[in-house]
């Protein structure tokens, strides 16, 4: 950990991130979820507590190594995951990272499905989980400053993180193309445009950590502007 104050331009500050997945049992045995590594969300957590942040890293289920220096709150779904948000607030700045599922299962079995030979197959009936990010953004009491969300898109990148910033309220929205012809779903690199009231700003194809440690520059040149 580096100990000079200019290389911990967020000493002192409270950064707060989910990442991963959230997993919506169907029975105890079995879930449906979103497809996500975490490993954006954990690299950005790791070059926040870099940069002298105290960082709570809100984790859905991964197989990552837990970044050092870093408070690691596991949960599973994604109501787990609001509350675990909710709990760790005040925040100065708030990154979902997250891969959340958006529906869950109404009808979840309190034992495993068996199947039955004969029988029909089982109906899942889904219900709409929290928007965690929306619900934080829309806070009137305790709103993290900074509120950063994701918007990884198959299509209409751009219009769909514009959409996205102004539907749930935060101040960034870091938009990437996830299409499969890219080749990025759980992959080590990532090509992000920041999408804020102040316009647009294209990154280049960069790896995780490359990314993150950019997004953190960026946000201790935000935070640095609003200081008297
Ligand atoms: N998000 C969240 N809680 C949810 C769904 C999404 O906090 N229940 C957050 C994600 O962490 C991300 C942002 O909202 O930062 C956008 O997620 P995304 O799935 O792209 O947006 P949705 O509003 O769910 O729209 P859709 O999946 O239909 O594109
Ligand atoms: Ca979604």
């Amino acid at each position: 950990l580096k100990t000079d104050a200019a290389a911990q331009p967020l000493k002192g500050k409270h950064v707060l991130i989910t990442a991963g997945p959230t997993h919506e049992p169907i029975d105890p045995v079995r879930y449906i979820a979103n497809r996500s590594s975490g490993k954006q969300g954990y690299a950005i957590a790791a070059a926040a507590a870099e940069a002298g942040a105290a960082v709570t890293l809100i984790s859905g289920p991964v197989t990552l190594r837990k970044p050092d220096h870093v408070d690691v709150i596991d949960v599973e779904s994604a109501r787990d995951m609001l509350a675990a948000v909710e709990k760790a607030l005040p925040a100065d700045v708030a990154i979902f990272a997250a891969a959340v599922a958006d529906w869950r299962v109404a009808n979840a079995g309190e034992q495993k499905i068996k199947k039955q030979a004969g029988a029909a197959v089982p109906q899942l009936a889904l219900t709409e989980n929290p928007d965690i990010l929306s619900t934080i953004a829309h806070r009137t009491q305790g709103r993290p400053p900074l509120v950063i969300g994701f918007a990884a898109e198959t299509e209409n990148v751009i219009a769909n993180a514009k959409a996205k910033l102004a539907k749930k309220g935060c101040d960034w929205i870091l938009a990437n193309d996830v299409s499969p012809a890219t080749g990025i779903m759980g992959g080590d690199s990532n090509t992000i445009h920041l999408v804020s009231a102040d316009g647009i700003d294209d990154w280049p194809s960069q790896s995780k950590e490359d990314a993150a440690a950019m997004l953190i520059a960026k946000i201790a040149a935000a935070i640095g502007k609003d200081r008297p």
